[in-house]
């Protein structure tokens, strides 16, 4: 399954190339990190849909391997908090404030695949996908939060050790899939999806809207 990763990677790198990460870097004091009260929005409801895909879970095969996941994640949001009050953050004015459409969006979308799609690609978007973009997202994020004189408590380090690790769980599951095969051309559609999602919540973080992610393969893929 070469070729599905690769084309995770492929859409990874053009979220990478997005605003989120542009302004990430220009980051000069914590006040520019507004976004960690969108990243509390997901990182709780992105863990509740694990933990939801694990309950509903019938399939010996993949049991196991959504418990480890969820168990691992499930108590990052409260990590993430107790980050937040160390350095000031819930006293902020934005403390609380609503996800953004994006966010609500992409979080919609990763609940639906918990409750409605089939093992194989609830892996394809809450592994692969998803968890590939965590990755991207955390070693952006922890030098600025370095440099910042922010970075403390288990929450960011544990992503980058583990991160990488959850993107591939399941993926051995998947069997020979040709690309051009109808099993294969539903993975492609949704990492492009759950790709396009990423890319407009994260863009919205920064206050920006993201034009639509083009689909690979279906014609040659520029990014402004
Ligand atoms: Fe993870």
């Amino acid at each position: 399954m070469e070729w599905l990763y690769k084309d995770a990677e492929d859409y990874r790198s053009y979220i990478r190339r997005g605003a989120f990460f542009k302004e990430l870097d220009s980051a000069k004091t914590p006040e520019d990190l507004s976004w960690v009260h969108q990243l509390v929005h997901q990182s709780r409801e992105f863990t509740q849909a694990l933990c939801l895909r694990y309950s509903l879970c019938h399939d010996k095969t993949y049991q196991s391997i959504f418990a480890r996941h969820a168990m691992e994640e499930v108590d990052h949001p409260d990590q993430l908090l107790a980050w937040m009050e160390e350095h000031g953050f819930l006293k902020d004015k934005l403390a609380g404030a609503p996800p953004t459409r994006e966010t609500s969006n992409t979080l919609s979308y990763c609940w639906r695949i918990a409750t409605r799609e089939p093992h194989d690609v609830q892996i394809v978007a809450l592994n692969l996908l998803s968890e590939g973009v965590a990755l991207d997202f955390y070693n952006a994020v922890i030098p600025v939060l370095r440099r910042l004189n922010i970075l403390s408590g288990r929450y960011w380090n544990v992503h980058s050790d583990i991160d990488d690790q959850h993107l591939r769980l399941g993926l051995e599951t998947f069997g020979d899939v040709a690309p051009d095969s109808p099993k294969g051309q539903t993975y492609r559609r949704v990492l492009w999806q759950s790709a396009d999602l990423y890319h407009q919540m994260l863009s919205s973080w920064v206050g920006k809207t993201a034009a639509p992610l083009p689909m690979l393969g279906a014609r040659e893929v520029t990014y402004a």
